[in-house]
């Protein structure tokens, strides 16, 4: 047998040699040899062996390491998260190679959304790049480290549509659209998984949090979701399918109930959908605390029955409750929960767990012990040059009056503003394993990229929010928002000095990263009142005044975007970010960022989203009507649409071509158009194909993403975009669930936004 262990297993083989005889080895990586080497343990193992494999914890107070220890030696426990270093895991990995008794390996996971080591953009600034492959830099980039780390599991790509930004977390998904979610989650699970989840710097990817858990009401976190089968189908549930058809091995399950049942407690969509209709494998596992959470929700009476509930609906493994293990032998005994049942989640965790190559080497992500970095956080490991050309791409240009940037790399320029100099906010919310220190911040990265040039004078300005509930939030759990003692007009006084003293300002306001996260729903969307009073005494100047925005969601901006001369969004940017924000602001790089959310213009118009419906009086702006669907107290549609970004030159579209009027089922047509460069200098826009289906048996939206593609044009060049469409483009679930094309005319939108386009028409037959 030829072995692939390290000497950290070798040692404990001499201890165990019968077992490991028939144990690890190189056992193919089928699914075949995979269900008989599974189907063969399971007989060996107890049932308290076998309800250990479905618990899922973290070291921590609850669980010390004493106490892991000693669970692992009984066998009670079948995976770690949030342990992400080499030593610690290796540790553990001992543990289990020597004490337990038939030396099944541990897995590891960790939130692993947008960067181990190093930090990539936040969701939302990946998604702004309109470009799958700058999403799977990002994603190899990320699984490498954390394979690198010793991690077998990241908790994501998480692809819940989100069109409420009150929602924290639509900071973490690919914004509101499910054909741009659908493809970058896609290209997530394809670059983290590599060819397999086994290979040395692979990870198993969990995508989550299914379902529809980014449709929580009125953006309330941890809220009920309640929608249409048909919306559920055409809008939510497709992102979370083509994760699974990429190969995703793990599916967390969200946190809110879906019309009426917990999504932890609903055998239709762990079973029914997951399961059998969409014929998925893997393994199931709920979210932090789920299990409990459903006596709140009303569904369970008691721990026990919760326990019952979620396991027999097809939850396989529990984060973090240690209620399978309590109450699971109890009814397993009295035949509440089938040995059949518990063999059937035993077996998607064993199976995961084969896919890993666990079982050919339990050390597959460690190496040799002597490989272990000298220093965990070492400079060396990451990945700078990678994350400032993501961090480049992920910059939306907002707007631009009067060329105002490009900076020039000379004069005097003012940065000012309470996230302008703010390491940690750079790296936004769940920022993997980073390092605080180790994040470069706009200050850092305009002194990097002007250099001796220019001269920089930065002010703090204001505090991130004068609110001390708002800051006592921020920093409940972590010093994570430093707070300025000054009183406010002073530090204000302070700014504007520095901005009369400059040629151009450059103020870099939004929200920490703590306030787009999970848990951090928001009542209003605007930019905090301290920063606002801060940005209009700035504008008062009269210097020309850059606003570089950092948030996780969109932001209703009307008065900040008439007082700014140009508009930089940022999102969080990551360990790079100051230096990809510096690059575009000086123009050494020119943004082509797309914006993956409307941005609407008050919390009043919540949801505004492109893909709406028409309704039966649609509000036309060039002939307002008082009986139309509007709002009579402010403009209607959003501030920015969705798919809006400027670059520093201009592209021209021309009209769209279509290859034939028609098209027959089975085949295809070519919808293309001309994209030129019509300004003086090389960029790159994403041109957007929508389609409409324009009288159907129900009512379909006024538009849906379809196509896209990113074209790079040296000044007066064109190129000719050809976008194939064919009958899947064109289907969806109707009144009677049914997944079909209807006959009839379509339109096709071809544009550089969501708004602004170019029409031309066609018919199924
Ligand atoms: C979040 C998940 C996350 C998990 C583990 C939960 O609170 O909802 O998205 O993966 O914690 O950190």
């Amino acid at each position: 047998m030829k072995w692939l262990l390290s000497a950290g297993v070798a040692a404990a083989l001499v201890l165990q040699p019968a077992l490991a005889e028939d144990f690890f080895g190189e056992h193919p990586l089928t699914p075949r040899a995979r269900d008989a080497f599974v189907s063969d343990l399971l007989k060996k193992m107890t049932v308290d062996e076998k309800i250990g494999q479905l618990r899922l914890i973290t070291v921590g107070p609850d669980n010390p390491k004493e106490a892991i220890r000693d669970m692992i030696e009984k066998g009670q426990v079948g995976a770690i998260f949030n342990t992400v270093t080499r030593p610690d895991i290796r540790a553990m990995q001992d543990q289990v190679m020597s004490l337990s008794r038939l030396k099944i390996p541990l897995f590891f996971a960790f939130d692993v959304i947008h960067g181990q080591r190093t930090v990539f953009p936040i969701s939302l600034g990946l998604a702004s790049t309109f470009n799958p492959e700058t999403v799977r830099v990002a994603g190899r980039i990320s699984a490498y480290e954390a394979a690198d780390d010793g991690l077998n599991m990241t908790w994501a790509p998480m692809v819940d549509i989100s069109r409420d930004p009150r929602w924290g977390r639509v900071s973490e998904g690919f914004g509101e659209d499910t054909y741009l979610t659908s493809i970058m989650g896609r290209a997530m699970v394809e670059s983290m998984q590599g060819k397999s989840p086994a290979d040395r710097y692979s990870v198993m990817t969990s995508v989550k949090h299914y379902a529809a858990y980014g449709a929580v009401e009125g953006g309330k976190e941890y809220n009920t979701v309640d929608m249409s089968p048909q919306r559920l189908f055409n809008d939510y549930m497709p992102p979370y399918k083509a994760a699974l058809d990429a190969g995703s091995g793990a599916v967390m399950v969200g946190l809110n109930s879906l019309n009426g049942t917990p999504a932890s407690a609903n055998p239709w969509l762990l079973k029914d959908i997951l399961r059998k209709r969409w014929g998925f494998t893997g393994i199931t596992v709920s979210d932090h605390g789920a299990i409990k959470e459903l006596i709140n929700h009303g569904v369970a009476k008691d721990p026990k029955d919760a326990v019952r509930v979620a396991l027999t609906s097809g939850i396989n493994m529990s984060m973090s409750d240690e209620y399978y293990s309590k109450y699971l032998p109890g009814l397993i005994k009295s035949g509440d929960v089938s040995m059949a049942e518990l063999d059937d989640a035993a077996r998607h965790v064993l199976n995961v767990k084969y896919d890993m190559g666990l079982f050919n080497d339990p050390y597959r992500h460690l190496g040799p012990k002597q490989s272990d970095p000298e220093n965990t956080f070492a400079e060396s490991r990451l990945h700078r040059e990678e994350a400032r050309s993501v961090a480049r791409e992920s910059l939306v240009l907002l707007k631009n009056r009067l060329h105002t940037l490009p900076l020039k790399k000379n004069g005097t320029i003012a940065v000012i503003g309470p996230l302008a100099d703010s390491q940690r906010d750079m790296m936004g919310s769940w920022s993997g394993a980073g390092v605080i220190a180790q994040t470069v911040t706009v200050l850092q990265g305009i002194r990097n990229v002007a250099g001796d040039s220019a001269k920089i004078i930065y002010a703090k300005g204001a505090n991130v929010s004068n609110h001390k509930g708002i800051v006592d939030f921020l920093n409940l759990y972590e010093k994570a928002i430093q707070v300025d003692s000054r009183p406010a007009q002073t530090m204000i006084d302070e700014a504007v000095a520095a901005a009369r003293g400059a040629d151009v300002v450059v103020a870099v306001v939004g929200e920490a990263q703590g306030m787009a996260h999970e848990a951090s729903s928001r009542t209003s969307i605007g930019i905090p009142q301290s920063q606002r009073d801060l940005i209009k005494a700035l504008k008062a100047t009269g210097k020309p005044l850059v606003l570089v925005l950092m948030n996780g969601r969109p932001l209703s901006l009307v008065e900040e975007n008439s007082q700014a001369d140009a508009l930089l969004e940022t999102w969080f940017a990551g360990t790079e970010g100051g230096n990809a924000i510096a690059d575009v602001l000086f123009g050494d790089y020119n943004p082509s960022g797309k914006l993956p959310v409307s941005f609407p213009r008050s919390v009043g118009q919540i949801p505004v989203y492109y893909s709406h419906l028409n309704t039966g009086r649609p509000y036309n702006p060039e002939h307002p009507n008082k009986y139309t669907s509007r709002y009579f107290d402010e403009a209607n549609g959003p501030l920015y649409p969705f798919g809006y970004g400027l670059s520093y030159t201009t592209f021209s579209v021309s009209d769209v071509t279509l290859s034939a009027p028609t098209l027959r089922r089975g085949a295809s047509l070519t919808a293309s158009v001309t994209v030129s460069n019509t300004g003086d200098r090389p960029g790159a826009t994403a041109v957007q194909l929508y389609l409409q289906d324009v009288t159907a048996s129900m009512s379909r939206p006024v538009k849906m993403l379809r196509a896209f593609k990113k074209v790079t044009l040296a000044p007066g060049a064109s190129q000719t975009v050809r976008f194939p469409i064919d009958e899947n483009a064109l289907k969806f679930w109707n009144a009677q669930m049914k997944y079909a094309a209807e006959p009839g005319a379509f339109n096709v939108f071809i544009g550089l936004d969501s708004a602004r386009v170019k029409q031309a028409s066609f018919t199924l037959q």
